[in-house]
């Protein structure tokens, strides 16, 4: 149904938008968008009977771009007026090139508020759409008279809690997502920050009562609520800044070293602020709004994006056993001018023609599609923050690793060589060999690329998660696939459902991934609910030696430890969970190959895991204590269970309802022993056949930082 309300009803409309109420498609949620006195663009959202936002202000504080010299400011806050409102909805399906499922229903009713500062006579549109499960809306700025190239340095955008909720979080930051997070009161945020301290070789906190999104909250009358955005492009990253005096929070977006946060160039859209809500945690994790905010896909001919399961030369550089660089002769390399063939090697230098073959022949003979190798390229040796903008150039191996043979031999072998770029935060050199490097993995056939930006960003002043480097982001992946190239970028800024108009962005990590190590044991159960809200996430689980110190040959055992620093914080069955749990369409399988070798059986489940889905179905879920999934792989009738488990030892209850009714199935589970425990016994596990069908239930337990994994084909 369209409604239309024309110009001339406005000044009986003033009155009426007071009043103006959207449902959502099901009646669960309505928005209620009103004008103050003073003038101030009021939205708030209920679920049944149940505020979830109270009114909350919109707007902007903006500068005049041709004149933006000048210090004056103009607040595009108050002084509103309604010019007119429409309505719109949409219900339809989609398919996703890859997802948790193969078809994506889009069923919104939208409200399109169109705004007119009196004064200033500046206009600037809200599209509001409701879904059952979530609010979603953005800014529209026209092009008009007085509003062309303008610049925000601050949006006003308000999310006013109801009440002192619990809150899961990482610490507002313009530089990293690395953190483990923080589960508190809104009210202890700023204490809770000042105590918890991480470090990370590019962070910028901007303030206490500052949270990252997406940000994941439960209050205490049963509701479930998530913040975050979609579709950001062309814009800065929204954190949050909490108000513990109002309850609200208010976006802050990423500045730039003037301090301005966004550059805009009118018809200019922001990217929509979300508000995911339900009573059943279940329906977070199933809400596709995310997806459904961003365009389709900009890519006409998909089919060379293929769900990718990888092994790595890497886990050996992660936990110090090996090295990225090829020689300790120089502290400091020049490219293009420092002669390789005349240092000596050091002994660690992975990335060599011997080791890569052998990993190729690991990968190749259980089945695996690609292999990841970093440290292949010259430049490792002064790498790592030293603010160099020359530091890689993305094209010439180390004198160890021939590019042709290795890439043929893989080749013969049925897998392929997964491109490392490592930019170093040296965006300006990244962009400026990237055709030439793209041009190089075409030659090998290279299909995907690890992107990486460890460190400060140069240019200097830029943080990973502002305009300028939002910008980059989708430019690399946009000239990737004019070169069929996949994407999975490492210190990137966390996705935002972009993945559905760039299908050749399989991957991300923007989050603390495995390879930190020293987790909390709850950690897995809350990324599903906090990161991956916007996309897969490339967590790189698989680990089944959870103390690194004990794949070196000359490890001896110090007995009163028993969690040896550097460890994996879980046990074996939850990182075969984790497949299933973290969905990915590119996962890898992290560890060594030796260690693979030490529990075949157990490995089996990572080389049987299904990568791309036609349906997922949410079992159990409570942030931050539990997660367990099912999902059936796409175009088979197998399915998958996953379980993440908390700090508690608990038991979940998998109920085999999804199952086909007139088929009998068998279900391998790999599980953790009673006596598995993530500190002093993390690798008992137990593996269990059973048959079932779609009327079994069984329990599974589950230890601290526990879970369980579970095969299931049909007899
Ligand atoms: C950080 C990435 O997250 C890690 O996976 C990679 O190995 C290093 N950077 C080196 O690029
Ligand atoms: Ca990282």
């Amino acid at each position: 149904m369209k409604k239309f309300f024309p110009l001339y009803c406005l000044l009986f409309f003033t009155f009426f938008i007071n009043a103006q109420t959207l449902k959502s498609p099901d009646d669960n949620l309505d928005l209620n968008f009103s004008i103050d006195e003073n003038g101030r663009a009021i939205y708030s959202l209920n679920f049944h009977d149940k505020a979830v936002i109270s009114n909350s202000g919109l707007g902007f504080v903006l500068k005049d771009n041709v004149e933006w010299m000048k210090v004056d400011t103009l607040d595009m806050i108050n002084d509103f007026n309604v010019v007119n409102i429409s309505f719109d909805s949409k219900d339809e399906i989609w398919n996703p090139v890859w997802g948790e499922e193969s078809k994506i229903r889009n069923n919104y009713n939208e409200m399109f508020v169109e705004l007119e500062q009196q004064n200033s006579q500046r206009k600037v549109n809200i599209r509001f759409r409701l879904f059952d499960d979530a609010l979603g809306f953005r800014y529209e700025f026209p092009l008009q008279e007085n509003l062309g190239s303008f610049i925000i340095i601050d949006e006003k955008t308000e999310f006013a809690m109801t009440d002192d909720h619990t809150a899961i979080w990482i610490p507002g930051d313009y530089d990293t997502q690395e953190y483990n997070y923080t589960t508190s009161r809104l009210s202890e945020i700023k204490q809770k920050s000042i105590e918890f301290r991480e470090e990370n070789v590019s962070m910028y906190r901007f303030s206490d009562w500052g949270v990252q999104t997406s940000l994941m909250m439960r209050s205490d009358n049963g509701l479930y609520i998530n913040i975050h955005e979609a579709a950001l492009i062309e814009y800065s990253a929204m954190h949050l800044e909490y108000n513990p005096i109002n309850m609200t929070f208010e976006s802050h977006l990423t500045p730039d070293s003037y301090g301005n946060m966004a550059y805009m160039n009118a018809p200019h859209n922001t990217p929509w602020r979300t508000v995911i809500v339900s009573d059943d945690a279940r329906d977070i994790l199933a809400s596709r709004i995310t997806y459904n905010l961003n365009e389709p896909s900009k890519i006409e001919d998909t089919s060379w994006i293929k769900p990718t399961k990888y092994m790595g030369v890497w886990w050996e550089m992660i936990t110090g056993q090996s090295t990225w660089w090829y020689t300790n002769d120089l502290s400091s390399v020049r490219i293009n001018e420092t002669d390789y063939d005349e240092l000596e090697p050091n002994d660690s230098h992975a990335a060599n023609n011997k080791k890569v073959m052998r990993y190729i022949d690991f990968a190749s003979k259980h089945g695996f599609d690609a292999l990841l190798v970093e440290g292949w390229n010259i430049g490792w040796e002064d790498w790592f923050d030293k603010k160099k903008d020359y530091v890689f150039d993305f094209l010439t191996p180390y004198p160890d690793f021939d590019i042709e043979k290795l890439n043929n031999y893989a080749r013969e072998k049925g897998i392929s060589l997964m491109m490392h770029h490592e930019t170093s935060g040296a965006i300006r050199n990244y962009e400026r060999h990237m055709d030439e490097a793209y041009t190089l993995m075409n030659k090998y056939g290279y299909k995907s690329v690890k992107s990486g930006y460890v460190g400060r960003i140069i240019p200097a002043g830029e943080r990973h998660y502002g305009q300028y480097m939002v910008d980059h982001y989708i430019y690399a992946i946009d000239k990737a696939a004019d070169y069929k190239i996949m994407v999975n970028a490492h210190e990137a800024v966390r996705p935002t459902g972009v993945g559905r108009t760039y299908p050749n962005h399989i991957g991300n990590e923007s989050a603390r991934g495995a390879e930190f190590r020293g987790s909390k044991l709850n950690h897995t159960t809350i990324l599903p609910f906090t990161r991956l809200i916007g996309g897969p996430m490339d967590y790189t689980p698989g680990i089944f030696e959870m103390d690194p110190r004990k794949n070196r040959p000359d490890f001896t055992p110090n007995l009163n430890e028993t969690l040896a620093p550097g460890s994996v914080t879980t046990t074996l069955a939850n990182q075969l969970g984790l497949y299933v749990v973290m969905y990915s369409p590119l996962q890898m399988a992290a560890d060594l190959p030796k260690n693979y070798m030490r529990f075949p059986d157990a490995f089996q489940f990572i080389k049987d895991v299904a990568l791309d889905w036609d349906k997922s179905v949410y079992l159990e879920a409570e942030p931050g204590e539990y997660v367990t999934i099912a999902r059936k792989e796409k175009g088979t009738d197998n399915w998958f269970v996953g379980n993440s488990n908390g700090y508690d030892i608990r038991e979940a209850l998998v109920d085999f309802k999804f199952l086909d009714k007139n088929r009998k199935y068998t279900a391998t589970i790999y599980r953790d022993s009673k006596d598995a425990d993530y500190a002093k016994n993390p690798q008992s596990y137990k593996i269990e056949n059973i048959t079932v069908t779609s009327k079994s239930k069984i329990k599974i337990s589950t230890a601290a930082a526990g879970g369980f994994a579970i095969s299931i084909f049909p007899n």
